[in-house]
């Protein structure tokens, strides 16, 4: 009998910033950015497998980006709705199982009927496990897990003394899947912008200065690179004390 652990992947989380100023600095329409950077994504999961994450979190639409003008939100559910109708099958082929999640009931009915769809249809993929936070808030989270549990105590369901970190994180979104290891944002901005806000309480953060629709396959395996070279370094200093056997 062979009691190690199974070997878990990398999870890396990406906020995905940029899109405008990309689009700026070519004279086009931010939703030209934005349809650039869904481009982006297919190389961004091409490359999860070779470089051992199997788990991807990415995210699409904030709480916040419900301010931004009419136009761009539009637009943006309309990529959105474009995207899984365009990827669904070849994501589903490659192994990747694809989760949303986020404030889902405020989404159009459309768009929320096919991300149900794009889940159901990629449910056996074992390869890649892609998160898409869309209306994705992390402190939205931390309150609807919040608001569950008092439910479920005045209910009579949950003791209040069972509520450890274990039973928060139980009722996130981001139930089952692990905390991320890496979180990316591009662009050269150096903010959290309310995302996995709970989950990336150990995280590593890199921030390249690249806009997101500029942000390739090389440049991805290149920030996954260093970040295992600071992650072996730190394991070193930590054998060298002892604190590892
Ligand atoms: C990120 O790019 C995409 C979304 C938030 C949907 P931005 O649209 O924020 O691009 P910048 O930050 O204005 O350049
Ligand atoms: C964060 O980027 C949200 C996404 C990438 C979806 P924003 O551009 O919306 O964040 P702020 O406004 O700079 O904090
Ligand atoms: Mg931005």
């Amino acid at each position: 009998m062979d009691f190690e652990r199974p070997e878990r992947g990398l999870h890396v989380g990406i906020i995905m910033d940029g899109n405008g100023r990309w689009a700026r600095e070519r004279g086009l329409l931010r939703t030209a950015g934005h349809a650039e950077g869904a481009v982006r994504v297919s190389g961004i999961v091409r490359a999860c497998p070779g470089l051992g994450v199997t788990h991807l979190t990415l995210y699409a639409f904030s709480t916040e980006n419900w301010h931004r003008p009419l136009a761009e939100v539009t637009g943006l559910m309309r990529l959105f709705r474009q995207q899984i109708e365009s990827k669904t099958e070849g994501l589903r082929r490659n192994g990747v199982r694809v989760r949303f999640i986020g404030m889902r009931h405020r989404l159009p009915g459309a768009l929320r009927a096919m991300m149900q769809a794009m889940e159901e249809r990629t449910s056996a993929g074992e390869r890649l496990h892609l998160t898409v936070a869309i209306d994705y808030g992390g402190r939205n989270e931390i309150m609807r897990a919040a608001s569950t549990l008092a439910r479920e105590v005045a209910r009579g369901t949950l003791h209040p003394e069972a509520i450890d970190e274990d039973a928060l994180a139980a009722r996130l979104d981001t139930n089952g899947l692990p905390d991320p290891d890496l979180v990316i944002r591009t662009s050269g901005e150096r903010r959290v912008s309310n995302f996995l806000l709970w989950q990336a309480a150990e995280a590593d953060f890199a921030f390249p200065d690249v806009p997101w629709p500029a942000f390739d396959e090389a440049a991805f395996v290149a920030v996954v690179a260093a970040f295992r070279a600071r992650q072996e370094r730190d394991e070193r200093v930590a054998l060298q004390a002892g604190f590892v056997s």
